[in-house]
């Protein structure tokens, strides 16, 4: 095992990783960073974002506004105090950006173009074209470069997290070309290791996504919170779930059934969209949980189109014309021709809902920390409550941006504080915990199960028990599943036994992630009676804020189901209220 000392440990090198190791790097440059990730930074999800980031700069919209719609859209279980500091930060790290040289597209006067998106009530979203995350991306990566305290392990799998004296003090990472193990020493460690999507079947995620480093907080005594939050993003490319950008439906594309007729107005999404204007009606434009909702309704009247992967609905963009698509959403363009054969300009292209987000993960306060000192997570894969039942689009770039800098600087302070020499002995003996279990996978001959069929039948199970819409009876179903899959677990046996790029250990070790995460969903939402946001049961139709206005806190347990407990949600100002997406329509 190779030692690696370092002052702070980041895991993960998307857009959360990278905005917190530059913010390190700028806080104080004689603080070493060791910024781990399993891909190279380029690769990481962020990349895939397309529509844009939210942040009030336009003289018609305000901070109010913005903390408005995201308490709103989060059903509530917000925390009001971590949403008022993001809308406030939000602007300022979308500045910095430009000023690092992200590419915004312009209004025509040259200041920056802002376009509407779901669940805002006015256009706050800035863009780059429907290029959005590559070129956030792009741009802290191009940033990162410049500081020499930054030193990069890509393609390294972290394990597991050493914690010892009661606090964290490194990670244990695979290096990924050789199979060699690295006990990476910190003062302090950032997750940003991204969302665990990839549980599902379906989902616009990267194969990635398979909650690492959320497992990880989770086994050292890290609960997870509000897991049963699960967004489907109304507009996924039919067959292959990829990503079809809330911006199409912020340039004006629209949602027909197999009728051709635009059904959104049947929920309680307002009149049409009048574009231009500062003040936005719904319809296409109502929050993602609604519209993936509406899509169920449909499913369900026979107003959808079957098709062999699914049933589908329409998004239709024909009228916007090919200059504006080219110029707007030439990404969107080009998928829909080369994995659905649709050219947008041309036709309506096939659509579903789909695994997009996950509003839980580690549980953090408004200061990134976890309730383990030394610990602390940014990103998807963190749950400080910002997003709530519900995330907004856009909110999830300006979140990576406003948190990573925030964590920074506290996992900074963390570690000016840690004098004492670190027991590199000691923590050796844990690390090489990580060793055996690596070993003992690889080994392991005669095993009856196979990862990719555990695999299915999480994703199968979740998909059918924990979907848009569960019930008492769906969801002890999926929790027994679940259960009963990671007890089988354990049989499971790797046909590559060699240290080289051995993607059949990588893809245990993910299951084994996914496997303890997707028991947090469905007994997260099995405890959770009512409905809210993405959570909703047929059996218990109204939210209820008398006894569920909480976060649920999940606890590790081992081979046991997890211990589920609640946690206080942060009301200062906003009373909770009825979601009203009529745009006035009555
Ligand atoms: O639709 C989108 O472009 C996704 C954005 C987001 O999830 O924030």
């Amino acid at each position: 095992m190779e030692l690696i000392k370092t002052d702070i440990a980041i895991v993960g090198a998307g857009g959360a990783g990278l905005r917190t190791a530059i913010a390190v790097a700028e806080s104080n440059p004689d603080l070493k960073v060791a910024l781990i990730s399993k891909v190279y930074p380029m690769r990481s999800h962020t990349c895939a974002a397309e529509g844009g980031a939210a942040g009030v700069i336009k003289p018609d919209d305000s901070l109010e506004l913005h903390f408005n719609d995201t308490v709103g859209g989060g059903d509530w279980l917000t925390d009001q105090d971590v949403v008022e500091y993001f809308v406030n930060e939000a602007p300022k790290e979308l500045l910095q950006l430009e000023h690092w040289g992200c590419p915004w597209s312009r209004e025509p006067n040259g200041s920056v173009g802002v376009r509407p998106f779901g669940g805002m009530k006015i256009k706050r979203t800035w863009f780059a074209a429907d290029k959005s995350g590559f070129h956030i991306l792009h741009t802290l990566f191009q940033t990162s470069l410049k500081y020499p305290s930054i030193e990069r392990f890509d393609e390294f799998f972290s394990i597991d997290l050493l914690t010892m004296d009661g606090r964290c003090q490194g990670v244990v990472a695979m290096e990924m070309k050789s199979g060699r193990l690295f006990q990476f020493q910190a003062k302090a460690v950032v997750l940003a290791s991204g969302g665990a999507g990839r549980m599902f079947p379906f989902s616009t995620n990267g194969a990635i996504k398979t909650g690492d480093g959320t497992a990880m907080a989770y086994r050292a005594g890290v609960p997870t919170k509000d897991m049963e939050f699960v967004q489907y993003h109304p507009t996924g490319l039919l067959a292959t779930g990829i990503l079809l950008t809330e911006g199409c439906r912020g340039e004006g594309g629209v949602l027909r059934n197999k009728d051709g007729y635009r059904y959104l107005q049947d929920y309680g999404m307002g009149p049409e969209t009048p574009l231009g204007e500062p003040v936005l009606k719904t319809m296409e434009l109502g929050p993602r949980d609604r519209l993936s909702q509406a899509f169920w309704h449909e499913q369900q009247k026979g107003n959808t189109i079957p098709t062999p992967w699914g049933d589908s609905t329409h998004l239709d963009m024909t009228h916007l014309g090919e200059k504006h698509i080219d110029e707007r959403l030439p990404l969107v363009r080009e998928l829909s021709i080369t994995y659905a054969g649709v050219d947008p300009v041309k036709e309506p292209v096939p659509i579903r809902p789909v695994v997009h987000y996950m509003m839980g993960g580690i549980h953090t306060d408004i200061d990134a920390k976890t309730p383990v000192p030394g610990l602390y997570a940014v990103g998807e894969c963190a749950c400080a409550s910002l997003n709530g039942a519900n995330r907004l689009g856009s909110n999830s770039l300006t979140e990576l941006l406003v948190f990573g800098k925030r964590a920074a600087g506290n996992a900074v302070q963390f570690a000016r504080e840690q004098t004492a020499e670190a027991d590199t002995t000691a923590l050796r003996e844990q690390a090489d915990k990580a060793l055996d279990k690596v070993r003992e996978l690889v080994q392991k001959s005669g095993g009856t199960e196979s990862i990719a069929g555990l695999r299915s039948e999480m994703a199968k199970s979740l998909e059918e028990g924990a979907g848009i819409y569960r019930t008492e009876e769906t969801l002890q179903k999926t929790s027994d599943t679940i259960a009963e899959l990671r007890k089988r677990y354990p049989a499971i046996e790797l046909h590559d036994k060699s240290n080289v790029f051995n993607t059949d250990l990588f893809q245990a070790l993910e299951l084994e992630n996914m496997l303890a995460l997707a028991q947090t969903v469905a007994d997260g939402a099995l405890a959770r009676k009512e409905s809210r946001g993405s959570h909703q049961r047929l059996d218990y139709e109204a939210r209820d804020d008398e006894t569920y206005l909480k976060h649920t806190l999940a606890y590790y347990q081992g081979k046991e189901a997890p211990r589920i407990d609640y946690h206080d949600v942060v009301i200062t100002k906003s009373k909770p209220g009825v979601r009203d997406y009529s745009g006035g329509a009555k």
